[in-house]
């Protein structure tokens, strides 16, 4: 069987590496107010808030490894005789790390942005208000990371392949936040068969056509087993 299949991934995929979830108890969402940390009225009003944030996460995500999920997907884009597509909603580079390719739709805590001139670069460990843009010097230097209010990067692209795939997966996302929570009706509306991989059902399971409820570093291998052999 061929055909392209298009992977969209969430915080879940990475939690066996270390990283905390969003929405999960104790997740970062319950530690910190989205509306300060998130949104660009927050990074307005304290730069330097917002940076500690990311700063503290992009330390934690160049420390963490790629768990048994990522190597499985990695493997599957390398096996799969048609396209596999990653499309993640993670920051961190865990797919790119265990040998995949991926559609960063919110941005990457590895990449900095300059809010002045959009110019982009590999962000440094620990990002300041105070480093200038080394392209136009000004001092609006920030996290090249989609915020709430903003939109997600590749849209178009993905809209494209999310209406030529036969398969569409969703892998450790909560489906709360769109556009992403919305791929599934887009795929299935073409034809496309669709599975959510999840360690616990959410609000839009029904909406798939099969589900495989379990920790990503079991049931994503086994899952890439079953369309490999
Ligand atoms: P969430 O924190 O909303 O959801 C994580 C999902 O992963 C939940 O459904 C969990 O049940 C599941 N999960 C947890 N551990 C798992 C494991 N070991 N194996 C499999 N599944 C597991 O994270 P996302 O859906 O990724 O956006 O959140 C989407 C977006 O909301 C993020 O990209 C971020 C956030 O606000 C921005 O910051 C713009």
């Amino acid at each position: 069987m061929a055909g392209k299949i298009v992977i969209l991934t969430g915080a879940g995929l990475s939690a066996e590496s270390g990283l905390g979830t969003f929405r999960d108890e104790g997740g970062l969402w319950s530690q910190h107010r989205i509306e300060d940390v998130a949104t660009p009225e927050g990074f307005a009003r304290d730069p330097q808030l917002v940076h500690d944030f990311y700063n503290a996460r992009r330390v934690q995500a160049a420390q963490a490894t790629p768990n048994p999920a990522h190597d499985a997907l990695a493997q599957l884009q390398r096996a799969w005789s048609g396209d596999v597509v990653i499309v993640t909603q993670n920051v961190d580079r865990l797919h790119e790390r265990a040998g995949a390719s991926a559609l960063h739709m919110h941005g990457e805590l590895a990449r900095a942005l300059c809010a002045a001139c959009g110019a982009r670069w590999d962000a440094a460990p620990r990002m300041s208000p105070e480093s200038p843009c080394p392209s136009c010097g000004a001092l609006a230097t920030r996290p090249d990371v989609v915020w709430f209010g903003e939109m997600p990067y590749h849209m178009d692209e993905i809209a494209d392949h999310l209406n030529s795939c036969t398969i569409f997966a969703a892998i450790g996302t909560s489906g709360q936040v769109y556009p992403a929570a919305g791929f599934v009706q887009e795929a299935r509306s073409t034809g496309a068969e669709t599975v959510e991989l999840n360690l616990e059902m959410t609000e839009i399971s029904r909406t798939f056509d099969s589900r495989h409820i379990g920790p990503a570093s079991k049931v994503v291998p086994a899952w890439v087993d079953s369309l490999l052999t």
